[in-house]
């Protein structure tokens, strides 16, 4: 393995990646601007929250359950690893946070959760993904990647619906996805 495009088992995570920067960029841009709009806020989190449940929740799921468990043996991967899942766990308490019952107050917890998940999916695709695609065998990944569809499926669209309109408007120069895409 080792080409500039992502390894095929890992595609479905890219690409809810993408969807997860998107919330971010929608989220970043909107609090300087709309951070004393209750409206603006209560909206926005609910919509975080919602995007946690229905996207986050099994793409944790997947990472935790395929593709982390593949990586526990490669040198220098278990600091690594474990930040990622604390990172899952604390991006879990964020979200929990921003449920239906959010007020202007869950401002800060909006802003905390954009920022850790930004930085979160980037840490994945520019350290955990190379080091992944440089060091597991053709066979193992092979395994990696049934096991992720198994939970994700192609992840082609967003699951939630939101975010859904979100991904249709991202084809332009706003768009943050990393090289991958
Ligand atoms: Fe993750
Ligand atoms: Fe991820």
């Amino acid at each position: 393995m080792g080409s500039s495009r992502r390894h095929e088992s890992l595609i479905p995570l890219s690409r809810e990646h993408h969807y997860g920067l998107m919330l971010c960029l929608r989220i970043h841009r909107g609090l300087p601007v709309r951070g004393n709009d209750e409206t603006w806020v209560r909206a926005k989190a609910a919509q975080a929250a919602e995007f946690f449940a229905s996207d986050l929740t099994g793409h944790f799921k997947a990472e935790e359950e395929a593709l982390f468990p593949a990586m526990r043996d490669i040198a220098g991967a278990s600091e690594l690893l474990n930040d990622l899942l604390s990172e899952h766990r604390e991006i879990e308490r964020l979200a929990a946070q921003l449920g239906p019952t959010a007020g202007a107050e869950s401002v800060d917890a909006l802003g905390k959760f954009a920022d850790l998940l930004e930085a979160h999916i980037r840490k994945e695709e520019r350290e955990l993904f190379p080091l992944y695609e440089n060091e597991v065998g053709a066979e193992l990944a092979e395994e990696v990647g049934r096991a992720v569809k198994a939970i994700v499926g192609d992840a082609l669209k967003p699951i939630d619906t939101v975010a859904k309109s979100i991904d249709r408007g991202c084809r332009g120069r706003a768009c943050p996805c990393p090289s991958w895409q």
